[in-house]
This record gives C-alpha cells, sequence and structure tokens, in this order.
C-alpha cells in the first residue's frame, strides 16, 4: 500500500479517543484562540490525540517538500516544569519591555484596550503556569536556523514557513478536539536553556514557539474583535 493510501486508511478508520466539536470550517478558524485561563490541566491527553493532531499538521505545505518540521512533545512532568520555570523567568523580562508587553499596548479604544488588559491577565497567568499543563509541544524546523541563513528573507522566510503553517494545523486539529493552545515565544529569549532540558541539538534544530496543550474548560470560544479586512488589504499596490 502506498504511503498515501497508508494515512488515508489510518484517518478514516481510526476512531478517535474523543468526537470533534461540531464546528465548521469557518467556525473552527474564527474561535481558535490563546487558551491559557481555561486550559484544564488536571485532565490527561491521551497520546493518540497528540498523533492526530502531528498526523493532520503533517499535511502542511514546506519547502521543497522536505518536511523538515518536527514536534517535540513534553509530558515528563520534571522537564515541564523546568521549562516552566524558564518560562516564568523569560516572561519576567518581557513583562519589563514598555510597548513590547502586552498589557503596555495602547489601542486607542476603550473597547479593544479593555480586551487588551483581560488578554495581558491571561498572558500573566500562563506566565505562572506554563509547567503546570499536562503536556507543552514545542515545534522545530530540522536542519539549519535562521540566523545562518546570512540575512537572506528567502533561506529565513523558508526556515520558518517549514514549521509555522503545520503548528498552526496543530492547534486547530487540537481545537477541533475539545483542547486548548496558546502560541507563545518568550522563552526563545532563552532558547539553549530549553535545548539543553531536551536535548535538542541547538545549531541545527530551531524551536520556533512553546505551547500549553490541554482540554479546556468548556469549548465555547467566541471570535475576536480583528480590524475589518478591507484596512489591511492592498489592491494592486501598496
Ligand atoms: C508571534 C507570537 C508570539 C506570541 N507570544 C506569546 C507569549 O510569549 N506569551 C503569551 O501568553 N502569548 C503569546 N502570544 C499570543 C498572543 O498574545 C495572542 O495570539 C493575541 O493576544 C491574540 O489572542 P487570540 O489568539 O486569543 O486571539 C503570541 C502570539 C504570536 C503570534
Amino acid at each position: 500500500m502506498s504511503r498515501r493510501s497508508v494515512f488515508h486508511t489510518w484517518i478514516l478508520a481510526s476512531v478517535s479517543p474523543v468526537a470533534l466539536l461540531p464546528l465548521n470550517p469557518d467556525e473552527l478558524l474564527s474561535t481558535t484562540r490563546a487558551v491559557r485561563k481555561r486550559l484544564d490541566f488536571d485532565k490527561p491527553v491521551p497520546d493518540e490525540l497528540i498523533r492526530e493532531c502531528v498526523s493532520l499538521a503533517m499535511q502542511s505545505p514546506s519547502g521543497s517538500n522536505s518536511m523538515t518540521m518536527q514536534f517535540i512533545i513534553v509530558k515528563d512532568e520534571a522537564k515541564r516544569k523546568a521549562i516552566g520555570a524558564v518560562y516564568r523567568e523569560c516572561f519576567s523580562q518581557y513583562q519589563a519591555m514598555d510597548g513590547v508587553y502586552i498589557r503596555t499596548i495602547d489601542k486607542g479604544d476603550a473597547v479593544l484596550n479593555q480586551q487588551q488588559q483581560r488578554s495581558a491577565d491571561s498572558a500573566d497567568y500562563l506566565g505562572d503556569h506554563m509547567g503546570d499543563a499536562p503536556v507543552l509541544v514545542i515545534p522545530c524546523n530540522v536542519g539549519g536556523r535562521t540566523e545562518a541563513a546570512g540575512g537572506l528573507g528567502m533561506m529565513a522566510s523558508s526556515v520558518m514557513a517549514n514549521i509555522l503553517p503545520a503548528m498552526w494545523s496543530f492547534m486547530l486539529a487540537a481545537r477541533a478536539r475539545g483542547m486548548g493552545t496558546a502560541w507563545t515565544t518568550v522563552h526563545l529569549m532563552m532558547e539553549q536553556q530549553v535545548a539543553d532540558i531536551l536535548g535538542i541539538p541547538f545549531d541545527t534544530v530551531q524551536q520556533v514557539c512553546l505551547s500549553p496543550l490541554a482540554f479546556t474548560k468548556g469549548t465555547d470560544f467566541k471570535a475576536a474583535i480583528r480590524p475589518d479586512a478591507e484596512t489591511i488589504i492592498h489592491w494592486d499596490k501598496w
């Protein structure tokens, strides 16, 4: 049997440990939020669900069809706590960055500023609790680092784009299965420390983010307020 039909057989025949949420594609795309306070730290996540999310993520594009994306799934408690401590340290440095830290960004609108402060409360919470999530996910790209791209936009973009779409697919697949994730990057200030905890060869494997993975408390998430599409589209010219 070809690899393709093996995958199709698997996806059709697999009996997922959970039923998919009744979300149409637009609902899935518009309600996959950064989940932090509503992560259920006490409910274990079955390995089979993680495999499903990774298998679906593998359907994302990759440069030259190279498929250099890798997912590090951290379940070991001691390692989660160690990564959580690195995250906490980086998060406290980020909190001191005026104009970068989420709480210090003025949206110029009372409603949006209120939403921003709620997001900041949620981000602060994760700053203290990253290591409490039952699973941590670190998507990586293998084969070289953006720093080695020598300022070449094409090379740096390719390193990133070989893994970023895959991770977003992973997050969508997780949401469809009742789980929450949150894209975070502050630990990359101390990427080497996390590489050392997990035995990642730093020079050839680049981490691109860190996400908790857990079932969510409730599954009702809303679309966020976003700028109107027309304000960011450039028709035919910048
Ligand atoms: C590049 C990037 C970096 C981010 N870094 C962090 C982070 O370090 N910590 C965190 O709590 N959230 C982080 N976020 C999540 C954003 O705060 C979140 O996506 C944003 O507030 C919008 O919220 P929503 O995704 O729920 O709509 C990051 C998101 C992106 C795309």
